[in-house]
């Protein structure tokens, strides 16, 4: 017989067929005449209850059968007269695959913290919680490529290990297959990476756009989906340092374009993971955030704000809030900045534009006043940015003298000038942090207990 899944069972319901099923103990109960087994095989949140009728089975049967122990199940799919399940199975065999000693399995029947969940991220994937968010992880990322897919875009690979720095922020994670012990030197006593793996200095990628670029200037809009690293020392609830990115770039979009463009693409995975994931959603609204649902439809209701960076510059002076971070025109925005003006002043999602091109990276393109670039951060509730994007230098002439005045390294930027060479076009893209996005659609508040196995400082287990 072949197995049926438990979201199947539960959905469809077919009533009086015979049925295996294979998947989890989450708990046993009953007494001597009857026993009831909740089984999870993660393909929904809810369980299946398995009845075991005590004149079938005998004591010593069910023994084995403890919390997180690993069964597979046979038998008649009827209709509960329980109110919690529309169907139950009433077991004919059980048999165990797998069994969980209830003296050391962590994952008892009781509630664990996410803190302690995350010292156990091997298991983790067996709670409740993590199963709705590694299938929202799913969905999104489907719902990701379904949208881009579907408006034409193409999916590039873009390098993980690199040469350059596209952010230019200086916190990257160094590649190399040097003996870190008997480093070769030059003869002015700097490390020789011309003795390494790549015969340079290489690191892993903190964005995917520099080559995106490459790629929209070749096929019109292109998205990258991928890794991404951080070195930077963030130990914030918000900051990861290996987190996933999607990266769209497209020839011919201006800034409004690119405005466009991401909010049409936010509300449409919101949208995409209300329709297909309701069940993991209020599974998780119900412990940790009560008003996700209304906040979700809410963000798909409502247009984002548009205004510049001056102007939040403006409102945020003009508060009389206390902030801890001082406030005037050419300071980089904290979380506590953004939201401000999302959740206190505007109360729905912000698109800030034109800021200060020294608090911005090289690549974007100048405005005219000299003092300011075609920057985009999307900021949303709870979250803060979500998206950072611009449209493109694509001038040739002032792109290579913003390289030269951050001093970065034309060595490393050359191929990147030179798109602006031939063939140049405008164009611009975004990026979207992955779990920034998952924070939002899963009411979770730490980015740490959005993504399987977090990588943050002094932490990299599993
Ligand atoms: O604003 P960022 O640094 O922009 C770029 O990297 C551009 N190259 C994107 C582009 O225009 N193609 O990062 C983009 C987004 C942020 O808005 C945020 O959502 C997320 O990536 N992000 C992080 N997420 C988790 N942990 C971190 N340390 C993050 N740093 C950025
Ligand atoms: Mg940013």
């Amino acid at each position: 017989m072949k197995r049926s899944l438990v979201k199947y069972l539960l959905k469809t319901a077919p009533v009086g067929e015979e049925v295996l099923v294979k998947g989890w103990v989450r708990t046993r109960r009953g007494n001597k005449n009857v026993q009831f087994i909740a089984l999870n095989d993660g393909s929904i949140v809810h369980h299946i209850q398995i009845v075991a009728d005590m004149s079938i089975f005998s004591e010593n049967d069910l023994k084995p059968i403890t919390t997180g122990s690993c069964i597979e199940v046979s038998g008649k799919l009827v209709s509960s007269p329980g109110q919690e399940q529309p169907v139950e199975i009433q077991a004919k065999s059980i048999k165990l695959l797998g069994s969980a000693d209830p003296e050391t399995y962590p994952l008892q029947k009781k509630g664990h913290s996410l803190e302690f969940l995350r010292e156990i991220a091997h298991l983790r994937p067996r709670t409740n919680t993590f199963g709705c968010i590694l299938r929202l992880r799913h969905a999104l990322s489907f719902a990701i490529h379904k949208y881009f897919n579907d408006h034409g875009f193409f999916y590039m690979h873009t390098p993980i290990i690199t040469g350059s720095d596209c952010e230019g922020a200086g916190a990257m994670f160094r590649v190399t297959t040097l003996d870190l012990n008997n480093l070769p030197r030059t003869p002015d006593g700097q490390i020789d990476f011309s003795e390494d793996f790549f015969g340079k200095d290489t690191k892993l990628t903190v964005s995917g756009q520099l080559e995106g670029e490459l790629g929209a200037l070749a096929l019109g809009a292109i998205y990258t989906f991928g890794p991404t690293f951080r070195a930077e020392n963030s130990n914030t609830p918000r900051h990861l340092a290996e987190f996933w990115m999607i990266e769209p770039e497209v020839a011919f979009n201006d800034i409004n374009d690119n405005m466009d463009l991401a909010e049409d693409f936010l509300k449409y995975l919101i949208r995409y993971v209300l329709e297909n994931n309701i069940d993991d959603i209020k599974f998780l609204s119900n412990l940790y955030d009560k008003e996700l649902i209304d906040r979700l439809n809410f963000v798909l209701d409502n247009p984002f704000v548009r205004l510049s960076y001056t102007e939040g510059i403006d409102i945020l002076t003009r508060s009389g809030e206390k902030f801890e971070f001082p406030v005037f025109w050419g300071a980089d925005l904290q979380a506590e900045h953004e939201r401000y003006l999302v959740e206190k002043h505007f109360k729905r999602p912000v698109i800030l534009t034109n800021y200060p091109k020294e608090i911005k990276a090289f690549y974007m393109k100048q405005n005219d006043d000299g003092k300011t670039v075609r920057a985009m951060d999307v900021l949303f509730p709870k979250i803060g940015e979500i998206i950072g994007g611009s449209e493109r230098e694509d001038n040739y002439d002032k792109l290579k003298q913003r390289i030269e005045e951050l001093q970065l390294p034309m060595k490393d930027l050359w191929w990147y000038l030179e798109t602006r060479k031939f063939g140049s076009a405008p164009h611009s893209g975004f990026g979207l942090g992955f779990e920034r996005l998952m924070l939002f659609v899963s009411g979770m508040s730490n980015i740490r207990d959005v993504i399987p196995f977090p990588r943050t400082p002094k932490n990299a287990e599993f």
